[in-house]
């Protein structure tokens, strides 16, 4: 069936135009989970995935799914999705590329005439990023289990609004329960530099670097710049700057591919000539090994209790994200490879240091992921950049590991003979 493509240029079109859905000015996207943005390029899906002949259903936590039926109701679906909101400052292919993917390669079945004895289904999972609300993950993570609708329902934003009221406010609280996966796909950019660097197409995923996320409020005092002298001062933004040296540091110190990073800081009262008394901040911890991410975690503790003697404040650190190290299902990650080589291309196999929704999904069905290089290496960034070609060709992969997973019905082909 290698002789089966996808059209390149459909796909890029696509993109294209469901980037102007929040585009920036300088070339990227901002599609905050929830937001009317994301409204928009979830109501452009569901009009493309209708008009493809596709069956859309929405979940509690807005899901959406959009499915092809197979010659074998009895099967449970062949999946393959990603995510279509973005990064405040993202950009125009993370997650969009892995829903565009799907829809592609379901218009290329249907262009073919190729019938498949599973159904096969596109999905577009909410709040894959975890920018606006945390858990990261979200739909992906109730839809496996990991999460419970209500716990995640009341999650806030930074101004008070809760998911389940942005839910309601967009139109996209579904009822739909979840259901059985045959298998999960999910096409995505590396999001770093290892395909570029090595010259090749494909990355065959094996699986993704564990995660802890901690909320930190570091609590001191709000006092006078100009009276309060430097011994007396209960100052939380200094204490709040060596936890971010520390989580420097623990990162730098430690094997096992270990990552660390804070993204986030809010000063209070932030005024120039006040002491701060309060910052929020927080901590993202990623390791390949779990007993070495625990390590780094309880190093943290013992520098926040260090700092917080020094600095004569209080640290607390609150954990809202434990995502073990994954290992993708080896017989699907062995059909990506394998479809890769079928097609021609070259590939190499990888690790991924960012969290996906087949992260999720690996929890309750087998799943494995497709990547392709990205310019750069550069990600969650308005300037992310991938080829036409690159793209066109992961898709193809994407299309065929799915199609192994959903059996290809003998004589009901037109292009594939
Ligand atoms: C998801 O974008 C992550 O932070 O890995
Ligand atoms: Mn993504
Ligand atoms: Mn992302």
């Amino acid at each position: 069936m290698t002789d089966l493509h996808i059209d390149g240029k459909r796909l890029w079109q696509s993109l294209m135009e469901l980037a102007q859905i929040g585009a920036t000015p300088k070339g990227g996207v901002r599609r905050l989970t929830l937001s009317d943005e994301d409204r928009r390029a979830r109501d452009l899906f569901c009009q493309w995935a209708r008009a493809a002949g596709l069956a859309v259903e929405i979940d509690g936590i807005g899901n959406l799914f959009a499915r092809r039926a197979g010659t074998d109701p009895s099967l449970p679906p062949v999946a393959m999705g990603s995510h279509l909101d973005s990064q405040p400052s993202g950009g125009k292919f993370d997650g969009a590329y892995g829903v565009m993917a799907g829809l592609e390669a379901l218009r290329t079945l249907d262009d073919a005439g190729v019938r498949t004895r599973a159904p096969m289904e596109v999905v577009s999972w909410t709040n894959e990023e975890g920018s606006r609300f945390t858990p990261v993950l979200m739909g992906s993570g109730v839809f496996s289990g990991a999460f419970t609708l209500d716990h995640v329902r009341a999650q806030k934003d930074l101004e008070g609004i809760s998911v389940g009221d942005a839910l309601s406010k967009i139109g996209y609280a579904g009822t739909a329960r979840p259901h059985k996966l045959g298998a999960y796909f999910e096409a995505h950019i590396e999001q770093g530099p290892v395909l570029e660097n090595e010259g090749k197409t494909i990355g065959v995923v094996q699986g993704a670097l564990g995660q802890r996320w901690y909320d930190v409020t570091v609590s001191g005092q709000d006092a006078h710049a100009g009276p309060t002298p430097m011994e007396l001062r209960q100052d939380a933004l200094i204490g709040a700057s060596r936890m971010v040296l520390e989580v420097n540091r623990i990162a730098r110190g430690f094997p096992d591919t270990a990552r660390g990073t804070v993204g986030f800081l809010q000063v209070r009262p932030n005024s120039r000539n006040v002491i701060p008394g309060e910052v929020r901040t927080t901590v993202d911890f990623r390791n390949a090994r779990v007993s070495t991410l625990d390590a780094m975690c309880e190093e943290l503790k013992r520098a926040a209790k260090t700092i917080e003697t020094d600095c004569r404040v209080t640290i607390e650190l609150r954990e809202n994200v434990y995502f073990k190290p994954c290992e993708f299902d080896p017989a699907l990650v062995a059909q990506v490879r394998a479809a890769a080589a079928a097609l021609g291309h070259s590939h190499c196999d990888i690790v991924s240091g960012a969290g996906h929704d087949a992260v999720s999904i690996a929890r309750i069905a087998p799943a494995a992921m497709v990547f392709v290089p990205c310019e750069g290496g550069i990600s969650h960034n308005e300037i992310e950049n991938a080829t036409p070609a690159d793209l066109a060709a992961g898709c193809d992969v994407l299309l065929h590991a799915a199609l192994q997973a959903a059996g290809v019905v003998a004589g009901a082909s037109r292009a594939a003979a």
